[in-house]
């Protein structure tokens, strides 16, 4: 099948969904190796803290058809797997410190074997008290790293002056990544020390990083291959090498291949989950609902190793404002050791959390001044001169919030809906309907400054047809489509000419994790780089052939007249000189021209000071906003999403199809973050919804019934991005703000507005019952 369109067009379906509808992607599951492959299982702690005893492996070693069991005695390398700081073991040594921590793993002829040798295997512990939540941990005062501190402005001043202040707390809760394809490896041995590694992970040179590491190998001995994760959203940018180091550890006691594929509910167990929150407060501010000043200290669970939290929290931080300027701002971060799995990335990386605190503030604000939200919101945005900078000292520009505002308030016909809203809540009792609009204003940019950088690897072959290597990872999201058009769009080749190969670390080294949606942003421009040098050389030499072949008949060309447009390459000055793409390839070979590029990248002018909490961490910043209309039944809890719009910044997008799946998919991961899924664990550290029958993420169903989503027109990224475009992955997902707080509006209109309920995050419908409840007795007292 032809499965790629011929015209070069802004919105070409994804380069793999016709092989995902057909079944022909190959995902590491279904790779075929051969009869001597070994499947991996691993033995964890199931207890929460406790000191390993004894652990009985040698009844499992004995079954037929077990080839490996082993501990951390058999670790060749160092027993370390943290990939920021080293607190973080492969296999626990004398402790465990939560229910999930791999003890022991196995290798063996079929999971079933292996399954039935984990039964064999007896650990004893001696349990120890665990710690299971941020305010245990607060009690005991178990930091994980030292706090961290953004500021700006006199706070204490602030709240002298202003006209209110007010105080608070709000639980942000956790989310499990769900990743349809679960934690995955297999490692295939080479000749000598070789390993070949497939792993379904974001960070490929990490991955092969921590499994030099742990196997005491050189990095060049160990190749790490992706061709394609189904899903990650962050969940697998450093836990995916968990698998990979488990399987290499396996494969080398046996010298087999050997896979590990997580089963659904031990992942879910297993692995770590976005961070929850919990946010004290302190907001001043005047008649008018004009902030002043906010204190904020947000505290985090770690879980029981620090993993990326660090970067979550510093990302917390710097969206404590998201759209709005506080003139004085004290932000403190403060993150803390539990005895859970240790949390990770996941979609917004922190943003999330930290933008629900000031949203929350600002619905509050709205409700004590009773005001429509929208109007505190406006009076608080970024704008321009010296209302223009974040808490961190970076200037906001190219502030979209405006535009947005302006066009979504129009097209959802918010103020004419937000009357028949109320005339709907007067006329029923026990039906509520609720509308709220919420801004994202996101930073584009690892705040860690230096991983800002990418390399690409590019091979124009003899036919005119073109591989691009680069050191992006393909987690459904759609990067290799966006590259394959850039590559195309370069050389002025048809798609159909450009194929991106899967990723893998022999061929661009050192690379960045796929994440902080910087994707197309940075592999992107390290291949338009490469490109750039292919066509200065091919160019350099059509231009010589071309003035041997002219001779003095019109002027002589230059190199930089030399276009490549059409699948042809044609020099401007003399647009009769030219050369079909493919023919003007095989003339440079023959011209002993090198046809193979690198491409490199970093993105200028960005720092961060995090001593001082100052600079300018972000590249840009994204922009969207959407409004969300809801109807609650007041008697179980349930919602219904009645209509969303949303109205997104994507730049000069390079494929609107992509983005808007991207927005759409993004809004609606975030609705399960704010509304039904939530994580429970019982007294002992046990996750307790650990499968998709209890653990409630987004359906079908909960697509808002009615749903409009737009990028914004006319507003291109600066001319130093990829074709003027914008990241857009993670921002939509706090989009889904409109949806809780409209849940929140409809709750406030059972007493008709005259009390503020009480609100957290997730809405669950029992969270939803509960505050209802506590309005109605509030509002009879
Ligand atoms: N979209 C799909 N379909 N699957 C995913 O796993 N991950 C998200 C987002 N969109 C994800 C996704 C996350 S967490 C990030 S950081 C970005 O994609 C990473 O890709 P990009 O930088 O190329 O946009
Ligand atoms: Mo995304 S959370 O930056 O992998």
């Amino acid at each position: 099948m032809d499965r790629k369109p011929k015209l070069i067009k802004s919105d070409i379906a994804h380069e793999s969904s016709v092989y995902h509808v057909t079944g022909e992607a190959r995902y590491i599951d279904d790779l075929l190796v051969n009869e001597r492959l070994l499947h991996g299982r691993v033995v964890y702690s199931k207890i929460a803290h406790g000191k390993i005893v004894a652990c009985n492996i040698e009844k499992a070693k004995q079954l037929p058809g077990v080839r490996a069991v082993l501990t951390h005695n058999d670790i060749p390398g160092n027993n370390q797997m943290g990939p920021v700081f080293h607190d973080e073991l492969v296999l626990a040594k004398d402790k465990v410190t939560f229910v999930g921590q791999a003890v022991v793993i196995i290798a063996a002829e079929s999971e079933e074997i292996a399954i039935e040798a984990e039964r064999q295997i007896k650990i004893k512990y001696n349990e120890l008290p665990p710690i299971l939540s941020i305010s245990d941990a607060i009690k005991k005062g178990r930091l994980i790293q030292p706090s961290r501190k953004i500021e700006t402005g006199n706070v204490k001043k602030a709240f002298a002056k202003c006209d209110h202040c007010m105080e608070g707390e709000l639980e942000v809760g956790g989310q499990e990544q769900w990743y349809l394809e679960t934690q995955i490896a297999l490692v295939v041995p080479g000749e000598g020390k070789e390993l070949l590694v497939h792993s379904s992970t974001q960070h490929p040179s990490e991955t092969q990083a921590l499994i030099a590491e742990v196997m005491g190998l050189p990095k060049m001995e160990v190749e790490v291959q992706v061709r394609r994760m189904g899903g990650a959203f962050g969940g697998k940018e450093t836990q995916a090498n968990h698998v990979a180091i488990w399987a290499c550890l396996l494969s080398k006691a046996t010298s087999c291949p050997v896979k590990i594929r997580l089963f659904r509910d031990d992942d879910q167990k297993m692995t770590g989950k976005r961070h929850r929150f919990l946010m004290k407060y302190k907001a001043g501010f005047d008649n008018n609902g004009q902030i002043n000043g906010i204190e904020v200290v947000q505290h985090t669970d770690a879980g029981a190793a620090t993993d990326l939290t660090m970067a979550i929290l510093e990302r917390a931080m710097m969206h404590a404002d998201n759209a709005y300027f506080i003139p004085n701002i004290r932000i403190i971060g403060k993150a803390w050791f539990t005895n859970l799995p240790s949390n990770t990335a996941f979609r917004g990386f922190g943003g999330p959390q930290g933008m629900a605190c000031i949203e929350q503030i600002i619905d509050r604000i709205a409700r004590k001044l009773k005001k429509d939200p929208i109007e505190i919101r406006k009076i608080n945005y970024y704008q321009e001169g010296k209302r223009a900078y974040t808490p961190y000292g970076q200037k906001v520009e190219n502030n979209r919030l405006e535009p947005l505002l302006k066009i979504l308030l129009k097209s959802s016909a918010y103020k004419k809906r937000r009357i028949a809203i109320n005339s709907f809540n007067a006329n029923n009792e026990f039906f509520k309907k609720g509308m709220a609009i919420t801004p994202v204003k996101f930073g584009i940019s690892f705040t860690t400054s230096f991983l800002n950088q990418a390399g690409a690897l590019v091979h124009i072959y003899k036919d005119g047809t073109v591989l691009v290597n680069h050191g992006g990872t393909e987690m459904g999201q759609g990067l290799h489509t966006k590259i394959i058009q850039i590559a195309a769009m370069e050389l002025g080749i048809d798609l159909a000419k450009v194929k991106v190969n899967a990723t893998t670390t022999a061929k661009v080294p050192n690379t960045s994790a796929t994440a902080a949606s910087a994707g197309t942003d940075l592999n992107g421009m390290a291949v338009k780089n490469a490109m750039d040098k292919l066509k200065k050389r091919i160019g350099k030499r059509l231009c010589d052939k071309f003035n041997e072949q002219y001779g003095k008949r019109g002027k002589p060309s230059k190199y930089f007249d030399i276009r490549f447009e059409n699948n042809t390459v044609y020099d401007v000055a003399n647009p009769k000189r030219k050369l079909a793409f493919a023919d003007a390839v095989l003339d440079a070979y023959f011209n002993q021209v090198s046809l193979s590029a690198t491409g490199y990248y970093k993105t200028p002018g960005i720092y961060f000071d995090r001593q001082q909490g100052k600079g300018k961490p972000y590249y840009y910043f994204s922009f969207g906003m959407a409004v969300t209309e809801i109807l609650l039944d007041t008697l179980t809890g349930h919602f219904t999403n009645v209509r969303t719009d949303i109205l997104h910044d994507a730049g000069d997008s390079i494929n609107k199809r992509m983005d808007i799946g991207q927005v759409e998919g993004g809004y609606i991961q975030g609705m399960g973050w704010c509304t039904t899924e939530e994580l429970k664990w019982d007294k002992n550290g046990n996750l307790l919804n650990h499968s998709p029958d209890t653990y409630k993420i987004p359906s079908i169903q909960d697509i808002p019934k009615d749903f409009r989503v737009n990028l914004l027109k006319g507003y291109p990224n600066s001319e130093k991005t990829i074709r003027r475009s914008k990241a857009v992955a993670e921002p939509p997902l706090m989009l889904a703000f409109s949806c809780w707080l409209a849940i929140k509006d409809a709750i406030s209109a059972v007493c008709n507005h005259k009390l503020e309920p009480l609100y957290s995050l997730p809405a669950t419908n029992e969270t939803i019952l509960l505050s209802i409840d506590d309005l109605k007795k509030r509002n009879s007292s």
